[in-house]
């Protein structure tokens, strides 16, 4: 480093919440022109520390330094004036306003009698989404965006603040690699222009490819700053976690058992169509396409969310029709839903009762046998996932990110489901959970489970998959052995180029 002042500097920052040390006198600083990595497993604290800088929460102990000048974010308002600028890991849009009215709240350009200059908003936010190479243009609803647009409208309304400092809180988690080099460039740009970077992730090859320098969260601990350069995945992995994982691919092959679930030509309107594919007990098939292709559609479908327009859907060679998730359950499908927080978890409810909420009918034995069923199966979860919370009753709106998405997953395999469908199943989760929940995937499926896993990660997809169904554009370009794929032929088939071998 040079004898440049820090754009930041944190020092000896204790936070803690009711029974939970979120932070216990964290240290390190972020120069001008740095991209800085802040690393952790889920709950370890990264996004708590985040919000104690942008004023969202106030410190118990430690001052934050912006160059020499000590400050204290009394609000995330006095943060932004202050030149921080958050990129949140909740999305924090208004869903009934249009993209432009998001991006400049509260800072509407005004005309004469405080009338909103509808032009000069539309325009200056065209400007910046044609920076940021989207698909959509300013007087869009937010509400109709998808989770991966929403995500590029925090990063255009972060673009219109005057920045010192950028905090990037897991951008990437929704982001197809397309918007990811778009982030990328913005980031390059920001920091050539002195501002300093904070980039939480816990997708290892980005960390090394954009950042200089990396600091580690363990339980609210820090481990220390290293140089990007001078280490690798391993010593950060063993920092975050205080061990050494096996990440090697997955080999663990059984017997395939009787189809479980067929689809013949099915169609939605045009969000796919004619779409055929089967797969069996004992079988993870992972369906790999760009965000857009159908997949999402299609796991919708099979869980009576979104009514087909044409062809059939069997399970165990019945045909059958899916007209609400009741219907599905009833049937032993399972989905874990891409957009956990809209669809999967009452933010307001305990943990427990999150995780056994489709099942409570079933457990309702008498009130003693219900609570300890739920308590059980809530524990056992827990325990298999290293889900971080002080207890059941902790409400599911206080854990981490990763920790409520841990939640989502525990309450559908709680289900022991005949077909388990997963929809981006480890977006947001820290490697070492991550290989845990891939293994639990494999292992459902060892156990007679017919598994689809509908992952935006290649890396994922190549790891569990004993098929991977490439798609594009709303149709099947390519059904893979895992002998027989490879990353360019997996890439050549999500991009429309149609082979020989259609599925
Ligand atoms: N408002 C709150 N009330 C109670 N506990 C909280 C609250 N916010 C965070 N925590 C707890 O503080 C700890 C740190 O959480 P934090 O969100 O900072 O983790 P993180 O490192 O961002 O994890 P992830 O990778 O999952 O996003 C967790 O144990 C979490 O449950
Ligand atoms: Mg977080």
């Amino acid at each position: 480093m040079t004898d440049a002042k820090p754009v930041l500097h944190l020092d000896d920052i204790v936070k803690t919440f009711p029974g939970v040390r979120a932070l216990a006198g964290v240290s390190f600083s972020v120069m001008p022109g740095e991209v800085h990595a802040l690393m952790g497993e889920n709950g370890a604290g990264k996004s708590t520390l985040m919000k104690v800088l942008g004023g969202i929460y106030q410190p118990d102990g430690g001052a934050i330094y912006m160059g020499t000048d000590k400050v204290v974010m009394a609000g995330p308002l006095e943060a932004k004036a202050k030149g921080i600028v958050f990129i949140h890991q909740e999305l924090s849009l208004a869903e009934e306003l249009s993209v432009a009215e998001n991006i400049y709240l509260g800072e509407l350009p005004r005309k004469r009698f405080g009338r909103v200059d509808w032009a000069t908003l539309t325009e200056r936010t065209d400007a910046i989404l044609k920076k940021l190479n989207v698909g959509f243009d300013a007087k869009t609803r937010v509400g109709e965006l998808s989770i991966a647009n929403q995500q590029m409208v925090e990063i255009a309304r972060a673009l219109t603040v005057d920045a010192k400092a950028v905090i990037f809180d897991e951008p990437t988690a929704s982001l197809t690699d397309a918007e990811k080099t778009v982030l990328f460039d913005v980031i390059s740009d920001l920091k050539s222009e002195g501002v300093g970077i904070i980039y939480i992730s816990h997708r290892m090859e980005e960390i090394f490819k954009i950042t200089d320098r990396v600091s580690i969260l363990r339980d609210g601990q820090y481990q220390g700053t290293v140089a990007t350069a001078d280490t690798d995945e391993e010593a950060v992995t063993q920092m975050m976690i205080g061990r050494t994982l096996d990440l090697s691919r997955n080999a663990s092959h059984h017997e395939l058992g009787d189809v479980a679930l067929e689809v013949r030509g099915l169609s939605c309107g045009k969000l796919y169509t004619d779409v055929s594919f089967e797969v069996r007990r004992g079988e993870v098939v992972g369906f790999y396409g760009l965000v857009g292709a159908g997949r999402t559609e299609i796991a919708e479908t099979l869980f009576g969310l979104r009514d087909p327009s044409g062809g059939q859907i069997l399970l165990d060679g019945q045909e059958v029709r899916i007209h609400s998730p009741a219907d599905a359950i009833a049937r032993g499908i399972s989905l874990v839903p891409e957009d956990r927080k809209g669809q999967g978890l009452v933010l307001g409810m305990n943990c427990r009762d999150n995780m056994t909420l489709p099942q409570v009918d079933d457990l309702k034995a008498g009130p003693f046998v219900a609570e300890g069923a739920e308590v059980a199966i809530f524990d056992q979860y827990r325990d298999r996932l290293d889900i971080r919370t002080p207890g059941w009753k902790q409400q599911v709106g206080n854990l981490s990110g990763g920790n409520q998405q841990k939640i989502v997953i525990g309450k559908w395999l709680s289900m022991h489901p005949n077909v388990l469908i997963v929809d981006e199943p480890t977006r947001g989760i820290d490697v070492g959970s991550k290989s845990e929940i891939h293994k639990l995937l494999r292992e459902l499926a060892a156990q007679g489970y017919a598994v689809m896993v509908i992952s935006s990660e290649m890396p994922e997809v190549l790891h569990i998959s004993d098929r991977i169904v490439a798609m594009y554009s709303g149709q099947i370009t390519r059904t893979f052995t895992s002998d027989e794929v490879t990353e360019d032929n997996l890439i050549q088939a999500i991009s429309g180029i149609k082979s020989g071998q259609a599925a």
